[in-house]
């Protein structure tokens, strides 16, 4: 086990690597903890934490809102949780925003940990510290920072995901591979078919894990080293929003994985670069091959989507009056933000738009 330590102003957390999910008692009081989980992940690895109390909530997105807080609140009452209670979200990144945003409010605050069991929360959802639910529509509208006092990245738990699944957290390495640099970039670019297929075909060599395993904690330090930089995202964090302005947008519309709504909003984010002269053709086909690698479609749909996909647009936390700050590519290692007004995005989405 390695242990990395994100230490940002609001506290720390600590990042254990290759720990293993049945080791959470070792992190917390048994007597004092609840576990929140779902019930595929609970049907899935429950012998692991079989002796702590255990909320089970649903573990999709669009259930991700302040009603399901308002059940698991209650249930913490029911428990007798007081300010010394501790509580671990385990599951996917809508299980671990979720258990992070309720921990943070409930008694104004208690000590949380997760053990995020996606690769999409492992890279992402679970480092960082924002927590939060949905609300009217809107992604993550309602929410806090507070980080986690530990983080379990257990790789065994990536066996059972779907290739679906597994996919939508490639997304999210992808778009570190873009704001990281190019070394990052091609190492990414020279394994993804392979990891993809092995995948796929439920037949990991071992160097292919390897080679998982190195791409999922460079990712991690990728994350930290930013969010260290700029937790509460005055201005370097909001590189992490590359390709979410899309993404965002469509997730909760179309019902379809976060990672793969981000694919769609990377390619998104690299023909506005490109129609915006910041990033030339050839750098952007590298970017577009890299995501077609992942077989997820990069066009929005189908051009009567266009108004609903605007208007999603226009209800983004990051709009301010009728501009947006969006993230454009130069390169990879070479991402910056610039507020936009949002007519200047519609003309892109109609691009990526078919005709039916
Ligand atoms: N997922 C983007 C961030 O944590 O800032």
């Amino acid at each position: 086990m390695k242990t990395i330590t994100l230490a940002a102003k609001s506290g720390q957390s600590r990042l254990l690597i290759n720990e293993r999910l049945e080791n959470l008692h070792k992190h917390c009081d048994v007597n004092k903890t609840v576990v929140i989980t779902d019930k595929n992940t609970a049907d899935l690895y429950g012998n692991g934490f079989k002796n702590f109390k255990t909320i089970i909530i649903s573990g999709e997105e669009k259930d991700k809102n302040l009603e399901t807080a308002g059940t698991i609140y209650k249930k913490l009452l029911e428990f007798s949780c007081d300010r010394h209670s501790f509580i671990v979200g385990l599951g996917g990144g809508a299980v671990t925003d979720m258990t992070g945003f309720v921990a943070s409010t409930f008694l104004r605050g208690v000590r949380f940990g997760f053990v995020p069991t996606t690769l999409l929360a492992q890279v992402d959802a679970g480092i960082g510290g924002k927590n939060g639910v949905n609300f009217m529509g809107s992604k993550n509208m309602i929410g806090t920072i507070t980080q986690p006092d530990f983080v379990i990245i257990d790789a065994n738990t990536l066996k059972t995901l779907s290739a679906r699944e597994f996919i939508s957290g490639i997304g999210e390495i992808i778009k570190y591979s873009i704001i990281a640099g190019e070394d990052f970039f091609n190492q990414l670019a020279g394994n993804l078919y392979l990891i993809i297929s092995e995948f796929q075909k439920k037949s990991l060599s071992e160097k292919t894990e390897a080679i998982l395993s190195y791409l999922i904690e460079e990712s991690i330090k990728i994350k930290v080293d930013i969010v260290e930089k700029d937790e509460k995202e005055t201005g370097l964090r909001k590189v992490l929003n590359l390709g979410h302005t899309l993404a965002h947008a469509i997730e909760l519309t179309e019902d379809i994985p976060h990672g793969e709504a981000v694919i769609k909003g990377i390619k998104f984010a690299a023909d506005f670069s490109t129609r915006e002269e910041f990033l030339n053709i050839e750098e952007n086909r590298k970017i577009t091959n890299m995501l077609e690698l992942t077989g997820v479609s990069t066009y929005l749909g189908i051009k009567t989507k266009r108004d609903k996909i605007k208007e999603a647009i226009c209800h983004d936390k990051k709009k301010k009056q009728d501009t947006i700050d969006f993230v454009f590519i130069r390169n990879a290692g070479d991402v910056f933000v610039s507020n936009i007004k949002l007519k200047t995005i519609w003309e892109v989405v109609d691009d990526m738009c078919i005709n039916q």
